[in-house]
């Protein structure tokens, strides 16, 4: 053995050491950590004994609020049950009735279901199924691939190939070719302060149409966009712009995905923001808040369209070479169709449209604060953008952070932006509480 066989499990979770940490400040973290030890409904429980107002829903995804007794319960009774069935060439009843369940909640003709793990499996299931279903048309040379700028489709290669944040991308090599990106949609001089979605701006679409006038529409397979660009720091697209975007890609034969691992599952008070916008994209991405964050699980919604075409070849051969060890894992799905009960039973995916308005006037409240130089909003997901200290971009952001987990709420920050995103259970006490202590914390930050 390599370990000391007496040591005991606080002395291992002491030892910060081992544990490299995704998308953290490493050596910042090991020096001050800050450790979670419980939640319950809104609230995290610290190590040290504090309530945390969960103002981030974990990373976008408990939409259902924490330790909700139906979930935890279906997940317990899964585990005991049927703990594993693989997912190629076999299957199990409760992989079928949450694919149905989904399509059900989709308006047509979104309605074939893909089961990943995560976000970035979603994103890269999407792409792949878009290269293949040209393919499968006989298009072949449609092989590019088209995101935007500042946009967050996850870490795998494929989602840092059409994402557009500089900071996943420069230290990874080439990732995918074929690759271009359109403009993103942030726009200070004319939006600043917009209440939810700003009138100007649609023509921020009509970048799609330069991009295929370089490389030709014979050329392209897909456009994915987030419908709001979230983890960049809450970019709202501006009225008529995403249905522009469906305009374009249709006159020239260019599917459409829409990333919605954090629109999706009611974060803007629609069951997704294929609703909310009115816009039918040909392949929609989730995860997060399918499970609400209990149990890693992603979904891919795929037209009929898409589906069809896979249907062609002889009945004994495999459609698509794609899948996961755990696509449809029971214990997920379990946890996802408990997830679903609870959202129907209690109305979550629709009562974002009741709270939003409050949100919106708390949020905007913060106007005239030190620092802030816009604020944006949409259903329950919100924005406050600060000035940059000069020569140390994201500091300022990241003290209001820290200092927003002392006085027991989290947040989260990107770039020199706050996001906030809580669980959909939210009370109007819980928002004030919110914005009345952001606003003693922008007071105090340099
Ligand atoms: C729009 C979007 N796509 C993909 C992802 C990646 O999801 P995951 O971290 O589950 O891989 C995220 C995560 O925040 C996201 O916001």
């Amino acid at each position: 053995m390599r370990t000391p066989e007496k040591m005991t499990s606080a002395q291992y979770s002491n030892n910060l050491e081992a544990f490299w940490m995704p998308f953290t400040a490493n050596r910042q973290f090991k020096q001050n950590p800050r450790m979670l030890v419980a939640a319950k409904d809104m609230h995290y429980t610290s190590a040290d004994g504090r309530q945390i107002l969960d103002g981030t829903a974990g990373l976008w995804c408990v939409n259902a609020g924490h330790g909700r007794p139906k979930i935890v319960e279906a997940v317990s009774k899964q585990v005991a049950e049927l703990d594993y069935a693989p997912a190629f060439q076999m299957g199990h009843p409760k992989a079928f009735e949450l694919a149905a369940r989904l399509a059900a909640m989709m308006p047509k003709p979104l309605d074939h279901v893909f089961f990943t793990n995560s976000g970035s499996e979603s994103v890269d299931t999407a792409l792949k199924i878009a290269l293949a279903y040209h393919r499968a048309k006989g298009n072949g040379t449609k092989y590019r691939l088209l995101g935007r700028e500042r946009g967050y489709h996850g870490v795998g290669f494929g989602g840092i190939s059409v994402g557009g944040i500089s900071g996943n991308r420069k230290t990874f090599g080439t990732m995918l070719t074929g690759v271009d990106h359109i403009r993103h949609t942030h726009d200070l001089a004319h939006n600043a302060f917009t209440r939810g979605q700003p009138e100007y701006g649609a023509d921020f679409a009509d970048d799609l149409e330069k991009v295929i006038a370089l490389h030709d529409a014979s050329n392209i397979a897909a456009l994915i966009v987030e419908p709001v660009a979230c983890s960049t720091g809450v970019l709202v697209p501006p009225k008529g712009y995403l249905k522009r975007l469906r305009e374009i890609c249709d006159k020239h034969d260019i599917l459409l995905i829409f990333d919605e691992v954090i629109t999706g599952f009611g974060r803007l008070g629609t069951p997704f923001a294929v609703d909310y916008f009115d816009v039918i994209p040909d392949l929609v991405t989730t995860a997060k808040g399918l499970t609400s964050g209990v149990v890693p699980m992603g979904a891919v919604f795929a037209s009929s369209k898409i589906y069809e075409a896979f249907m062609n070849a002889p009945e004994n051969t495999i459609e698509l070479f794609h899948g996961y060890t755990y696509s449809a894992h029971p214990v997920a799905c379990a946890a996802a169709l408990a997830t679903l009960d609870v959202y129907a039973e209690e109305g979550l995916l629709t009562r974002v449209s009741e709270i939003a308005q409050y949100w919106e006037d708390g949020l905007h409240s913060l106007k005239g604060l030190p620092h802030v130089i816009d604020i944006r909003n949409l259903g329950l997901i919100g924005a406050i953008e600060l000035e940059p200290i000069p020569g140390a971009p994201t500091k300022r952001a990241f003290q209001a952070f820290l200092k927003a987990y002392e006085s027991n709420l989290m947040v989260r920050t990107t770039g020199d932006i706050i996001a906030l995103s809580p669980p959909l259970i939210i009370e109007k006490s819980q928002i004030d509480e919110i914005f009345d202590t952001l606003s003693s914390v922008l007071k105090q930050i340099d």
